[in-house]
């Protein structure tokens, strides 16, 4: 296997290839003895980068690679991100694997792009970008979020998207920018999801698919299509919008031109694929009731499969149509999880990774070993990871982080577990929530960059009180989408049956009796901070 470059993995060491290029695939549709050639690609568009990996049939990898893209502050509470920049690394990664991997690109039987959800891509009539993305973390648009509740109505809202208007999701960012920049709006043709860009350019289609479209509040999700009442009342003309299918349907085909970019054989199908949740959840094989993971990436997931759409009349959790046809996830968010330990790494650990350069391994991973000095609790240091204000539980773009407790005797290795632990607090929220609202969780998985570390996963399995497994690939997302390509391209019968055979899981994690109480001690303490700070956010979020 070989790996380019890689963002929020521990621990991280560079692993060559050591197989042949050419690996005989006997997977468990192979058939056994038949030398079977046939091969799948999962392009992951992140907010920190974008991640492509090309598997044999069996989901072995046989290359990997990934590259870096900025995120633009211009405000606190905005984020944006050129669409340029992601299909330049879909281009630059597919070239690398395809090159790499000395696959034929003829086996090449199908591709599936798993996306960071809710961000805006406005295009014109010639198909050309009108404005920066606006992402998922963006928080500028609380007036939109009150003028899509009072014209749709806060619980009709509900019943038809399974969501209160919310600042994250793509419907306010459309409304913002009618409101703000009308003359852009006045010229938008088209309107996508991030990873739909890159499928536009790859196939030239516009198409989307319903886990990712859940994720609009446009969509009717109950019955997965778009809702032309919520589209009437908030006035956006439908032909905005992509055709929607179902996350293994085939939505298009490499066009000559983005197969002469990328290295691929035009026609090769491209199927819906999923956002990067539900695509999370097919590759860790959380596809079926009962089955849980919780997600550490640059936002934060806990996210269980419902074959029954079951939806909080609260609003703290969503509910979004699922990668397997006919069923729904409820997920809880954190908007900072590892944007918190990215934050951290960033402005306070130039020196470990000075250190980590030299010896070739990731930060992350001497970051790890560092907070595993401090003891549980910190030395009685808390963090709220609110740096992008919160989802769940509390639905509030105004709060940011803190660290609540501080004194003389901290050093930097108890604020850098206090943020560790203050992001599985959240995390933590979000299963309560799903423990209120009766959401069966039998099986809890860890994945993204956090759930590589043992470290953390301990301190979920003993601030869930549950064991905590993690899967034996670590591609998650970008395995979820090969899948869903697979079963698109006719190499597997369904989701469940191909999870079923490609998805192996490790021994759990189990809780260690003697932790659990130590931190359900903090958590308390951890849940009184925000109601208690609430006004202050408020009052700082208005102060000049
Ligand atoms: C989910 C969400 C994030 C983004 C970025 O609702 O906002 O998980 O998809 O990862």
């Amino acid at each position: 296997m070989k790996s380019y470059s890689f963002f929020l993995d521990f621990p991280c060491k560079i692993e060559e290839n050591k197989g042949e290029k050419y690996r005989e695939s006997l997977g468990p549709f192979g058939g056994g003895k038949d030398r079977i050639m046939e091969y799948v690609i999962g392009i992951d568009l992140g907010t920190s980068g974008t991640k492509t990996v090309l598997f044999d049939r069996a989901g072995q990898v046989m290359a990997s690679a990934a590259v870096e893209y900025p995120m633009y502050q211009e405000k606190n509470g905005w984020a944006e991100q050129d669409p340029a920049h992601w299909w330049d690394a879909a281009v630059r990664t597919l070239r690398t694997v395809v090159e790499e991997s000395g696959v034929n690109p003829e086996d090449i039987k199908g591709l599936g792009i798993s996306g960071q959800m809710h961000g805006l891509v406005m295009l014109d009539e010639q198909g050309q970008v009108l404005r920066r993305s606006i992402i998922w973390c963006d928080q500028r648009t609380a007036a939109e979020c009150e003028e899509i509740t009072r014209r749709v109505g806060a619980q009709r809202l509900i019943e038809i998207t399974a969501n209160p208007a919310l600042t994250g999701f793509t419907a306010s960012k459309i409304l913002w920018v009618r409101n703000h920049q009308p003359e852009i709006y006045a010229r938008c043709a088209h309107i996508l999801l991030p990873k739909d860009y890159v499928r536009f350019k790859l196939t030239g289609e516009f198409a989307t698919e319903v886990s990712d479209a859940s994720g609009m509040q446009l969509l009717d999700v109950p019955h997965r299509c778009w809702s032309q009442e919520v589209l009437e009342k908030l006035e956006i003309d439908p032909a905005l919008l992509a055709k929607v299918y179902e996350s293994p349907e085939i939505t298009g085909t490499v066009t000559p031109e983005a197969a002469a970019l990328t290295g691929l054989k035009a026609g090769t199908p491209v199927v819906g694929g999923a956002g990067d949740n539900a695509a999370a959840a097919v590759g860790t094989g959380v596809v079926r009731d009962g089955k849980a993971f919780t997600t550490i990436g640059t936002s934060g997931v806990v996210f269980a499969h419902t074959d029954h759409i079951s939806i909080d009349p609260k609003g703290r959790v969503h509910t979004f149509c699922c990668a397997v046809p006919g069923a729904w996830h409820v997920m809880g968010v954190t908007q900072g999880a590892g944007l918190s330990l990215k934050w951290f790494r960033d402005n306070f650990c130039s020196a470990e990774k000075e250190t980590a350069q030299g010896m070739g391994v990731d930060p992350y991973y001497l970051m790890d070993q560092e907070a595993a000095k401090s003891p549980i609790g910190c030395n009685k240091l808390l963090y709220l990871p609110y740096l992008m204000g919160e989802r769940t539980p509390h639905l509030d773009p105004d709060c940011r982080g803190v660290f609540f407790g501080l004194s003389a005797m901290h050093t930097k290795w108890d604020m850098l577990r206090a943020v560790m632990e203050g992001v599985t607090y959240s995390q933590r929220d979000s299963v309560e929530v799903l423990r209120e609202m009766g959401v069966q969780i039998g099986e809890m998985l860890a994945c993204g960059g956090g759930g590589t570390s043992s470290l953390w996963r301990q301190m979920l399995a003993d601030t869930y009180n549950c064991p905590v497994k993690t899967v034996k690939s670590k591609e998650g997302p970008a395995l979820g989408v090969a899948i869903l390509a697979g079963v698109g391209a006719g190499l597997y019968p369904s989701v469940q049956e191909a999870c079923d055979a490609m998805i192996q899981t490790n021994e759990p994690q189990l809780p260690i009796p003697e932790n659990v109480p130590r931190y359900e001690a903090f958590y308390q303490v951890y849940k009184g901070l925000y109601p208690a700070l609430r006004d202050n956010f408020k009052c700082l979020a208005q102060t000049e």
